[in-house]
């Protein structure tokens, strides 16, 4: 499992970041990111290509460093200064109301503690500063539901400890953070288990 975990899973998330069923909802979520930007879960840096071009510098952060070199041309093509911090989001070495966009792109399945990891963004964030979210997570159809906790063993081996039973929404807005928008569907052509999506823009409320 550790020659899978570490040599062949960075291709496999690699490939499965750059699907184009995700093309269309990063697109939608990155325009909105302005100011000063901080990523959690960078993973491979498929989302540099999908930010507006006024983010010039960004700080990121992963507790992995995936795919060294590809990662290094992947910045050099964006253009844009990346600061990549090898840590998790659990604990983020930034001071409070600091960042105007926080993003989280199919990463909340996978840390280790989410309540914490949005306990730090909301820390983090400015006052009506936003967290950008795509994530996948538990779907409310309890027959998909079953299956998702079914494979939730499997993905979690295969997948470099995602979940499937994250309850995406609900964990956000527990965090004091405030929806301004977010839709729920399913992505087209992914298994149900897989792809029910939450996708949106949270804010730091205003004092
Ligand atoms: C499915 S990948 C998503 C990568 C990227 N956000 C994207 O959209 O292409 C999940 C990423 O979360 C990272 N991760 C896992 N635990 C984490 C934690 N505690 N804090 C921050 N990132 C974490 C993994 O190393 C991996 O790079």
């Amino acid at each position: 499992m550790n020659f899978y975990r570490h040599y062949l899973f960075p291709y496999v998330l690699d490939w499965a970041m750059q699907q184009p069923v995700l093309k269309a909802p990063r697109q939608r979520v990155l325009a909105r990111a302005q100011g000063r930007v901080l990523e959690i879960g960078f993973g491979t840096g498929v989302n540099l290509a999908y930010y507006p071009d006024q983010v010039r510098e960004l700080e990121t952060l992963d507790p992995e460093s995936l795919l060294a070199k590809r990662v290094s041309r992947r910045i050099a093509q964006s253009g844009r200064k990346v600061h990549f911090h090898q840590l998790a989001g659990e604990s983020l070495p930034f001071a409070d109301n600091s960042f105007d966009t926080l993003v989280c792109t199919l990463t909340l399945c996978s840390v280790q503690d989410p309540q914490q990891v949005l306990g730090e963004v909301y820390r983090v964030l400015k006052p009506g500063g936003r967290l950008l979210l795509l994530e996948h997570g538990a779907s409310p159809d309890p027959k998909v539901q079953r299956w998702q906790h079914r494979l939730n063993g499997v993905q979690q081996a295969c997948g470099g400890g995602c979940q499937l039973i994250r309850p995406t929404k609900e964990l956000v807005a527990a965090s004091g953070l405030v929806f301004e928008q977010v839709s729920q569907y399913y992505l087209p052509k992914v298994p149900r288990f897989l792809g029910f999506m939450t996708e949106g823009c949270a804010c730091k409320p205003l004092g």
